[in-house]
């Protein structure tokens, strides 16, 4: 087919030159307009500017993620519509084809020619390598928009203090998309739009602050936490340590000691027992909060191992009416509903100060000084910053003027620890001050409505009067 001898008339002066045939002038000629050379041109400096980033990036060499957004989506986009417009110019050029006269019945691949093999061969091995570079960077690009990196800084202002406070828990290895969005094509989709719908979010600035929390529409932690962290698994009791100071007293610290019944799957009794007996896979343990904050709690179910259901009901938590209110299945969040964005309290980084002599406990005064200058609002981040350390040390001039100018270096070192503690809590341009972010795990907060006490108060009742316990002894004793 490609082999037509007859088409060769030497007496055509068209065809003499067999090298210009009609494929010939479609390569050479077609795509050489304005247009044409643009989507060359866009498309040789997206793919050599992708080339260079990416062995930039995958060389350690580069720590700026809008550079990395450019390398990753930018630049590819750019590369298909430099390609895309080549048969564009094609097609709309095609008006000098036929005022040519050429007829279109020639326009034969002829694979004797040497210059259509050539052409023939460049065409495959260019779209080969295109579609490879995509394919790396499309590669590329997908482990980028899922890292934490990614998802920390680009957003910069809005994430830095879920990131920030990731990066000093226990999780800080574990990618945000581990717990934000799990395995599966579908929910990698979802949360690709969802992202989307923040990015319009944030550019026409209308985000909420504080982000909310809960997150409502988290994924069941049945797909995320358990992927790592299963409720068969037996932990058996955990021995935790709580130092507190006083203004009173700075110099001795009040020291619990108490061992948690985390429990689990115990291999000798083979029953679930403990604090971890809710999540166990014959127990469900559900509840109907009346605030978005899930803080009041009029009802809770249990379906016990053994099939029969209990109701606890707190007579004066009142439901509204006529609202929707869901029932949500008790799972790791309602306890560690701050796994890894671990918001700190003043007292406790102040006492932390004490304990470890960073705040010198010498200084009279200095922890309620030291707790009203973190406490105070101030209206940025670099406010705080230039005040904290001159508002301690007026502070204490304001106490005591001869102990101020004797412990002058450590109040100053104090001021900076305070500073550091500020920092890594407070950011008043996204609304979070102290106890935005309150933890459920114990019951120290109980007052603000936080913690286990929300259901072990002894007022959730069931028909025969029982309540959900308060007894110290099922949760931890003296180790
Ligand atoms: C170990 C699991 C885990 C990892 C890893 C994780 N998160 Fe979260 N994140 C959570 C949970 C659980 C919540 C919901 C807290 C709640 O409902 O009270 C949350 C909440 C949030 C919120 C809402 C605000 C808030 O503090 O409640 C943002 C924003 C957020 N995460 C961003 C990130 C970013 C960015 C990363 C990575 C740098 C990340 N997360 C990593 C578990 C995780
Ligand atoms: C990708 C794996 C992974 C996922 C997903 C994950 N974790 Fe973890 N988690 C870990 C690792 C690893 C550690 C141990 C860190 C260490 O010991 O320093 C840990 C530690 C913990 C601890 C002990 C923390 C501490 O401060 O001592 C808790 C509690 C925990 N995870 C709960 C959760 C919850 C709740 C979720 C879901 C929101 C979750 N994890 C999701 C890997 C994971
Ligand atoms: C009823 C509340 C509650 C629920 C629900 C809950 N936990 Fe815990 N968990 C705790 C408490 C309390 C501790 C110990 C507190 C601490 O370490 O500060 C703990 C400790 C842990 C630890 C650390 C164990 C260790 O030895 O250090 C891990 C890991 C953990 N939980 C994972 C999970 C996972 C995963 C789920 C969901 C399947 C879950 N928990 C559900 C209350 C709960
Ligand atoms: C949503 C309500 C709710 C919350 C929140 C809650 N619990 Fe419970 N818990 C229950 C119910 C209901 C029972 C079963 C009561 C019964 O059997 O009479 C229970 C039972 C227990 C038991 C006994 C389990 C056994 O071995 O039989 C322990 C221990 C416990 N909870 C610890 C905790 C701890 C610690 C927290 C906070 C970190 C907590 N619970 C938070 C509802 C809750
Ligand atoms: C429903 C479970 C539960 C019950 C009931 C309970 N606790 Fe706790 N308690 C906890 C958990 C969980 C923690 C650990 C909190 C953490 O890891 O931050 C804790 C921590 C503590 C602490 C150390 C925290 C601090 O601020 O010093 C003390 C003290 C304490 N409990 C005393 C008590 C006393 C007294 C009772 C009985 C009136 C009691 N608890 C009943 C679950 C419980």
């Amino acid at each position: 087919m490609t082999h037509d001898n007859e088409n060769l008339d030497p007496e055509n002066p068209q065809q003499e030159a067999h090298e210009e045939g009609p494929v010939d002038r479609l390569i050479k000629t077609l795509w050489r307009s304005p247009l044409g050379v643009l989507g060359v041109a866009i498309t040789t400096i997206s793919i050599t500017l992708m080339l260079i980033g990416t062995a930039v990036d995958l060389l350690g060499l580069m720590d700026n993620p809008y550079a990395a957004l450019v390398i990753y989506t930018v630049l590819p986009v750019g590369m298909l519509f430099g390609l895309a417009l080549i048969p564009v110019a094609v097609f709309l050029r095609r008006w000098r084809w036929r005022k040519t006269g050429i007829d279109t019945d020639h326009l034969q691949i002829n694979l004797s020619n040497p210059k259509h093999r050539i052409g023939l061969i460049a065409f495959i091995s260019l779209s080969a390598v295109n579609v490879a570079i995509l394919i790396v960077i499309g590669y590329e690009a997908y482990h980028f928009t899922d890292s934490s990196y990614f998802c920390g800084k680009v957003c910069h202002t809005v994430m830095e203090p879920e990131y920030v406070a990731y990066q000093r828990s226990a999780h800080s290895r574990v990618a945000c998309v581990a717990c934000h969005i799990g395995p599966g094509a579908q929910w990698y989709v979802q949360a690709k739009f969802s992202g989307l719908r923040q990015v319009k979010a944030v550019l026409q600035d209308s985000y909420s602050r504080p982000i909310p929390a809960p997150v409502h529409e988290l994924r069941p932690a049945r797909d995320t936490c358990e992927q790592c962290h299963w409720p068969d698994k037996f932990h058996g009791k955990k021995i935790k340590r709580f130092v507190s100071f006083t203004n009173d007293d700075q110099q001795n610290p009040d020291i619990n000691e108490i061992a948690l019944h985390i429990g689990g799957h115990n291999p000798e009794t083979n029953d679930f027992e403990g604090i971890h007996w809710h999540v166990s896979r014959e127990v469900e343990v559900s509840y109907l909060a009346v605030d978005e904050k899930r803080t009041q709690l009029a009802k809770v179910k249990v379906k016990r191992p053994n099939g029969t259901v209990d109701e606890f009901v707190k007579s004066d938590i009142e439901i509204p009416e006529g609202e929707e209110l869901h029932w949500r299945v008790m799972d790791c969040i309602d306890c560690h509903n701050r796994p890894t964005h671990v918001y700190q309290m003043p007292e406790e980084r102040v006492d932390f100060g004490l304990l470890s002599k960073k705040i010198n406990p010498d200084i009279a005064g200095i922890r309620e000084d030291s707790l009203t200058v973190i406490m105070k609002e101030y209206e940025s981040r670099e406010l705080a910053e230039e005040s904290i350390i001159s508002d301690l040390l007026y502070l204490q001039k304001q106490r005591d003027p001869e102990q101020a100018e004797q412990y002058r270096e450590d109040i100053i070192k104090a001021g900076q620890f305070l500073t550091e503690a500020y920092r890594g809590n407070i950011w008043p341009a996204m609304g979070i001050k102290w106890g935005t972010y309150m933890e459920h795990l114990g019951h120290q907060y109980a007052d603000e409505g936080y913690g286990c006490w929300r259901c072990h108060d002894e007022e959730h009742e069931n028909k025969s009067g029982e309540t959900i316990s308060q007894d110290c002894g099922i949760c931890h004793d003296e180790p």
